[in-house]
């Protein structure tokens, strides 16, 4: 979602005739785009803040915002704590910044904006700037928010406090955003919302499934992501969908937070864990092969040695492709701050360990499973190993992604020539050699590529 963000805030300053700078030390304008999920983000952003006091006072003209969830949590404390802030810009204001620069130029004065409103067309109209505007626009992932808020109100989450109320956009403009980005060279598209699952129900609008259902049917797009479902909302339909449109990936992020059902209770996530079970069943009956990523809260008030080993039960039991896993922290606002039993640091962080070392063993075992196998990847560019290469190297290695979301690494064949640019985007069979723990390494199938010159 701050991704999303960014580069909403990138594509209107780029209207207004500013450009990005590869180091923050020159710039003019210094816009920090915040997240409040947990307590280590914020500490992030205050000591980041804390760095820019030097800046500003070397250059008086120099224009600091500071935007996103902790913006909008802390409002005016931000600059009493940070007198050298020139604009705090809530999470509902983010399209007026043009405004605010403006307006601050002007007035010579701080100002803080964390007006929350119930419509989300500023957001329409800002979307569907052209895509041109961004100087982005070379890559072939883009990001769509089809949703903004959340209803849920988990008792450790910050988000409904900081995002609001849960508002869908309507299919028309999202399906027109990502005609725009497809134009632009975008091959993949991931819709973005706190629930996607829940996308339109208040509205009356086109179901999440029908909605994606649209999303298929558009021409030049390669590839459908969706970020992030609740387990509770996730429908008949939606599972069905992945048997159904070619473009969907074959991934889904479900997360699950807890193993325990007493936890889950006191999370209010109104499922347990045997119907979560249920549904991760039924999509491995629709797809195979699916990919299956969670996150999860270790140390939750209350939670007792035997709760920890039922979320470690549920790892064993899913066997998850993917894992985000956290220590439980405090949140302003949120109900979970006020229960007892806190569970104290060293617990947490040895139960981290664990849940981390049984999962590197779960994705180490699945990795080797899929040696020797052949998957089509969708080329994003050279790899982060490339990226630390010098120039005079004569080998590139290209980095690209399976539908499944694994990062698969291979040499450029030199017959293939060397422009990357015009490898981007395309979509070729690779088969895997080599296992590694966060990534797999392959080698093309060759006489795939024939879309865009370079190669036959
Ligand atoms: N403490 C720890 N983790 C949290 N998350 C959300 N709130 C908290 C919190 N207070 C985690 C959840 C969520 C992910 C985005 O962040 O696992 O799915
Ligand atoms: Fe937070 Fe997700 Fe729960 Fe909403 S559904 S309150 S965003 S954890």
């Amino acid at each position: 979602m701050n991704v999303y963000d960014s580069g909403q805030i990138l594509k209107m300053m780029h209207c207004e005739n500013y450009k990005s700078t590869s180091s923050f030390v020159t710039a003019d304008l210094i816009i920090v785009n915040t997240c409040a999920i947990r307590e280590k983000a914020v500490q992030k952003v205050y000591s980041f803040l804390g760095r820019l006091r030097g800046l500003k006072k070397k250059n008086a003209d120099l224009i600091i915002v500071v935007a996103g969830c902790v913006a909008q949590q802390q409002g005016i404390k931000l600059v009493e704590r940070f007198p050298h802030i020139d604009i705090v810009l809530g999470t509902h204001a983010v399209y007026q910044l043009p405004d605010l620069i403006h307006e601050v130029k002007i007035k010579r004065h701080f100002i803080v904006e964390t007006k929350m409103s119930d419509h989300i067309d500023e957001m329409d109209s800002a979307g569907n700037m052209p895509a041109q505007a961004s100087e982005a626009s070379s890559e072939i992932s883009g990001f769509v928010t089809i949703m903004r808020g959340c209803d849920n109100y988990c008792t450790y989450c910050v988000v409904p406090y900081v995002r609001g109320r849960e508002v869908s956009r309507k299919p028309e403009l999202i399906v027109s955003e990502i005609e725009n980005l497809v134009h632009g060279g975008v091959k993949e598209v991931t819709l973005l919302g706190q629930n996607v699952n829940s996308y339109g129900v208040k509205e009356g609008l086109t179901s999440f499934p029908d909605l994606l259902a649209l999303v298929n049917k558009i021409k030049g797009l390669d590839r459908i992501r969706f970020v992030t479902s609740h387990p509770k909302d996730l429908s008949k339909q939606l599972i069905e969908a992945f048997g159904k449109l070619d473009k969907l990936c074959n991934h889904i992020h479900l997360p699950v937070q807890s193993g325990s059902n007493r936890i889950l209770k006191k999370m209010n996530r109104k499922y347990t864990r045997e119907s979560y079970l249920e549904k991760i069943e039924k999509l491995r009956d629709v797809s195979p092969q699916i990919a299956i990523t969670t996150d999860i809260i270790v140390g939750f008030p209350g939670e007792t040695d035997y709760d920890f080993e039922q979320t470690i039960d549920l790892i064993k039991t899913v066997r998850f492709d993917g894992l985000y896993a956290f220590e439980y922290s405090d949140r302003p606002e949120v109900p979970a701050t006020r229960f007892s039993d806190k569970i104290v640091s060293d617990i947490k962080k040895e139960r981290l360990q664990s849940l981390f070392k049984l999962q590197a063993n779960v994705v180490s075992k699945k990795h080797q499973s899929l040696e020797g196998r052949i998957f089509p990847v969708l080329i994003e560019g050279t790899s982060k190993k490339q990226q630390k290469k010098n120039s005079a190297s004569t080998s590139i290695e290209i980095c690209g992604r399976t539908s499944e979301n694994r990062i698969v690494n291979f040499d450029c064949p030199s017959h293939w020539g060397l422009d990357i640019d015009s490898l981007k985007g395309q979509i070729i069979d690779i088969k895997i050699e080599k296992i590694f723990s966060n990534s797999l390494w392959g080698v093309p199938i060759d006489k795939q590529i024939s879309k865009a010159g370079a190669l036959n």
